[in-house]
């Protein structure tokens, strides 16, 4: 897919990852519809990057927001002229918890799903309710493509670590779907991909003790440090460009593993 001339829905497209795919992609001359529920830094981007994003308040938990989004995204592709080329549902929260404390209490439901609808609902009713205009955007190449959908799984999705089960359930939940999504989507030219980080510099891991932040470096090979956001969106932008990439679920983690314990 070419980015040039497009527009890509960019979930979490307000913070780090996502919002270095944003960057990325107004950089490559594409458009960017940044979905995300922090207004601050949603307002912060679109007074950097301009006319090229166009910022919705949006909450992937709540489907009849997801619907409104959609509707004003394609209002303002009418109004521009770049088609919609892909989708990077990029929303994600971490909420760590034993399965079973040392007083005995077993992990909450209540924060079992607070992960799984904003990593695992949230991710699959945001493609869905685009699925339709994704389907339907001019082809584009010799190979007729639409579009393609880049997910964002995680380390966590193979070696989930102690108080990780929530997020675990919800990354190796969107790493097992890429196939069988690739191959739903298949007939109409989408392709599905998805990157599995290990701790990249963000919001989300800035909120790591100093004590684990140490302990990870430890499990890492080589780079031995924190993947940036640029590096992620530099995945992304091949994802987006190079059309063999699909079904496939992409370990970005410079060959680290995580250790049970830190
Ligand atoms: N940073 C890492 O080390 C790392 C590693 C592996 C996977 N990931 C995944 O990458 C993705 C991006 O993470 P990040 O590191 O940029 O985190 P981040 O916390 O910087 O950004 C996440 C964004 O998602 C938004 N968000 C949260 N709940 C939302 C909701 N209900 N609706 C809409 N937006 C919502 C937040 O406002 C925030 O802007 C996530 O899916 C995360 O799980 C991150």
């Amino acid at each position: 897919m070419i980015i040039e001339g497009r527009t890509f829905v960019v979930s979490g497209g307000a913070s780090d990852l996502g919002r270095a795919c944003v960057r990325d992609i107004v950089k490559s001359g594409g458009n960017a519809a940044v979905l995300d529920m922090n207004e601050e830094t949603g307002a912060a981007l679109a007074k950097e990057l301009g006319s090229s994003i166009r910022f919705f308040r949006c909450d992937v938990t709540d489907t009849e927001n997801i619907a409104s989004v959609v509707k004003s995204t394609l209002e303002w592709i009418k109004e521009t002229g770049k088609p919609l080329g892909g989708i990077i549902p990029a929303a994600g929260v971490e909420s760590p918890g034993l399965m079973l404390d040392k007083s005995l209490n077993p992990l909450s439901l209540s924060s079992i799903d607070f992960v799984l609808s904003i990593n695992l609902r949230g991710v699959l009713d945001l493609v869905r309710q685009f699925l339709p205009a994704l389907a339907s955007s001019p082809a584009y190449g010799p190979d007729g493509e639409h579009g393609v959908i880049i997910m964002v799984a995680s380390s966590a999705a193979f070696d989930g670590q102690m108080g990780q089960v929530s997020y675990a359930a919800s990354k190796g939940a969107v790493a097992a779907m890429t196939l069988p999504m690739a191959r739903d989507l298949s007939r109409f030219g989408i392709r599905v991909v998805t990157i599995a980080p290990s701790m990249f510099d963000s919001a989300m891991t800035a909120m790591m003790s100093d004590k684990v932040r140490t302990g990870l470096k430890k499990a890492m090979e080589f780079p031995s440090r924190a993947g940036q956001p640029e590096e992620f969106a530099s995945l992304a932008r091949q994802a987006i460009e190079n059309v063999m990439l699909n079904g496939v679920v992409i370990r970005l983690d410079g060959a680290t593993r995580m250790p049970s314990k830190l």
